[in-house]
């Protein structure tokens, strides 16, 4: 019996985690022990306990509670009590996901007390350093022992830094480092809970949506939400679409966003955008609203990784709120468009999406990410 240490901390995570688990438990379960730890980097209620409860994910065995924070405060409470954690069990590796502070925390924990560390989601490159995630993931695959990269994209950014064939690489316990095409863990539970979702509709009788007549918009990155200009941007081209082509926009709020809307707008647009007809300012979303959200959205606009993935796996065209986006393949495939914070792009873009066919090829996998990247962990301790 093999045992996991998994870290999660933000909502993605949560998300993700729920299909390592449901696979080990259903297929795993005599090779694999897991526990699961929480950093507490989301905290509220809709950011954290939600998921649990809606998606019947067990509770964390640990919770470190460090809550919110500078990056260096955040990312140092979580090492120490990760290392902590670590070494008061006899745990045979750690699971990471994504490129969060959590992510990085562990990545820095477990390395340096010889723990071999599976990253899940490896290899993604935004190529843009400002981005507090891209110096956490770029961190977090240096030290990983297995490196499971969701898309081919990633494999050939592993490729070009020197990850594959590379026999100097070598950890503590003797064994190199490998690296897999594992296809997508959220694209494992999207299609897992989409069935259980179903074709219900409170979340969109609740905020008076009809299906494939709204926009659904999520903005939460600190590029966006914490420079005025930026946001302004996003919120006045928002609001001009929403009323020139009379469509809701439903905005499921990040915390973050919440608090900076009326400090960062100018007075007049953000007292527009409060009082618009058209635009719904609504509390995060569970998953499964959120996955009702995308099923019967006309289009989604958003800054998020995750969500850009799930217009995706739903089959809806995405308007790409950044300067470049990790998920190159989704604008490949002609189903996204970047547009930065720019007000004309995102309307541009709009007006090219809303009118495209779109084919959208399978390829974040088979569904079956999960039971791959356990297989390969199997063989890891095996070899
Ligand atoms: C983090 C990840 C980001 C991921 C996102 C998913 C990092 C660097 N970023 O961003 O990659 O896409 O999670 O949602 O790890 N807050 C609350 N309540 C909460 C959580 C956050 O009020 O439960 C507020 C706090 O003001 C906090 C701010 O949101 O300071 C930002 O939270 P933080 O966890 O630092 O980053 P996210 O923006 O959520």
């Amino acid at each position: 019996m093999y045992k996991l240490l998994t870290i999660i901390g933000a909502r993605p995570q949560i998300i993700k985690a729920a299909a390592l688990s449901r696979a080990i438990k259903n297929n795993f379960c005599d090779r694999f022990e897991e526990n699961i730890l929480h950093t507490g980097q989301h905290y509220d209620e809709n950011m954290s306990a939600v998921f649990f409860d809606e998606m019947g994910i067990p509770q964390p065995d640990y919770n470190l509670n460090v809550g919110s924070g500078s990056h260096g405060v955040q990312t140092a409470k979580m090492i120490e009590g990760i290392e902590k954690v670590l070494l008061s069990d006899n745990f045979d590796s750690l699971v990471v996901y994504g490129d969060t502070n959590s992510t990085l925390a562990g990545a820095i924990a477990a390395s340096k007390i010889h723990i071999p560390i599976f990253h899940i989601e490896a290899g993604l490159r935004s190529f843009n350093m400002s981005m507090p995630e891209e110096i956490n993931r770029i961190m977090c695959d240096q030290v990983s022992s297995l490196l499971f990269s969701p898309t081919q994209t990633g494999i050939d950014n592993l490729m070009k830094e020197g990850f594959i064939n590379d026999e100097k690489i070598y950890f503590k316990n003797g064994k190199g480092r490998k690296v897999f095409l594992s296809g997508d863990i959220m694209y494992d539970n999207s299609l897992y809970y989409s069935d259980i979702v179903g074709d219900k509709i409170d979340t969109l009788e609740k905020y008076g949506l009809t299906p494939s007549n709204y926009i659904l918009a999520t903005i939460h990155r600190d590029n966006n939400t914490d420079n005025p200009e930026r946001l302004e941007s996003i919120i006045c081209a928002l609001l001009y679409i929403a009323e020139s082509k009379n469509i809701k926009v439903i905005i499921p709020l990040h915390p973050r966003t919440s608090k900076l809307l009326s400090k960062n707008l100018s007075e007049n647009i953000y007292k527009k955008l409060i009082n618009s007809e058209e635009i719904i300012l609504a509390e995060p979303a569970s998953f499964f609203q959120m996955i009702e959200l995308e099923k019967n959205a006309k289009i989604i606009m958003t800054d998020s990784g995750g969500v850009q993935k799930e217009s995706y796996f739903f089959k809806k065209p995405c308007i790409i709120l950044r300067p470049e986006t990790e998920w190159v393949e989704i604008v490949d495939e002609g189903a996204g468009v970047v547009v930065d914070a720019d007000y004309d792009r995102i309307i541009k873009g709009y007006d090219e999406m809303v009118s495209k066919e779109i084919k959208y090829p399978q390829i974040f996998g088979d569904g079956h990410s999960a039971e791959f990247m356990l297989g390969k962990m199997g063989e890891y301790f095996e070899r």
